[in-house]
């Protein structure tokens, strides 16, 4: 019999679910994945984006829904990939951030999630700062391989606690919150 969920993560990508699932099991709340490609207009803001990809869901789906936008923003290249971190990795990777670096290499990722309903919208944000390594290392997804958070020696990918330290985890942790007492 299949299983209905009171929430759904709205998402293309499955790696992005399978750690919102982890995180919000561990707060008892049960997720469940419609895979679609959203709309995702260009901004500098990631909540903007959110919220319009958000809509996109809500409108499709008819259900409660959250979904994420997110990137790694590199502090001496301004900030770059930010929002544009999805085609930044499809297009030069992992490889080519390492090129662009030299010595200064702070860090964070930035996640926004949103929560649309019929009545409700409403984002969350989390950060994780931290350092990009000087070489790839473990075998993460996306940016995971060459993002070291601070107080730690390990990159994201190499870490079997990235979902307690994750800026995907604390949003989600304040999405809980709310959710939770809503
Ligand atoms: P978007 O939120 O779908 O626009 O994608 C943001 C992009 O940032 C992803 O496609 C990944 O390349 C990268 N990204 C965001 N969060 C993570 C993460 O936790 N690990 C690795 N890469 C990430």
């Amino acid at each position: 019999m299949r299983k209905s969920f009171d929430l759904f993560f709205v998402s293309s990508n499955n790696h992005k679910y399978q750690e919102a699932k982890s995180i919000l099991d561990s707060f008892g709340i049960d997720l469940g994945f419609l895979k679609s490609n959203l709309e995702e207009i260009q901004s500098d803001s990631l909540r903007d984006i959110a919220v319009v990809k958000a809509q996109d869901a809500f409108s499709k789906f008819k259900r409660p829904i959250v979904i994420e936008d997110g990137g790694l923003f590199i502090n001496s290249l301004d900030g770059f990939p930010g929002p544009y971190s999805s085609y930044v990795f499809k297009t030069i990777g992992n490889k080519g951030i390492l090129n662009l670096l030299k010595k200064s290499r702070g860090a964070k990722f930035v996640s926004v999630i949103t929560f649309c309903d019929d009545a409700t919208l409403q984002s969350f944000e989390g950060k994780s700062s931290g350092k990009i390594s000087e070489i790839q290392k473990g075998k993460g997804w996306g940016y995971d391989p060459i993002f070291i958070p601070d107080n730690v020696t390990k990159t994201f990918a190499e870490l079997n606690n990235k979902n307690k330290l994750s800026h995907r985890y604390k949003a989600l942790k304040e999405f809980s919150k709310w959710y939770l007492h809503k």
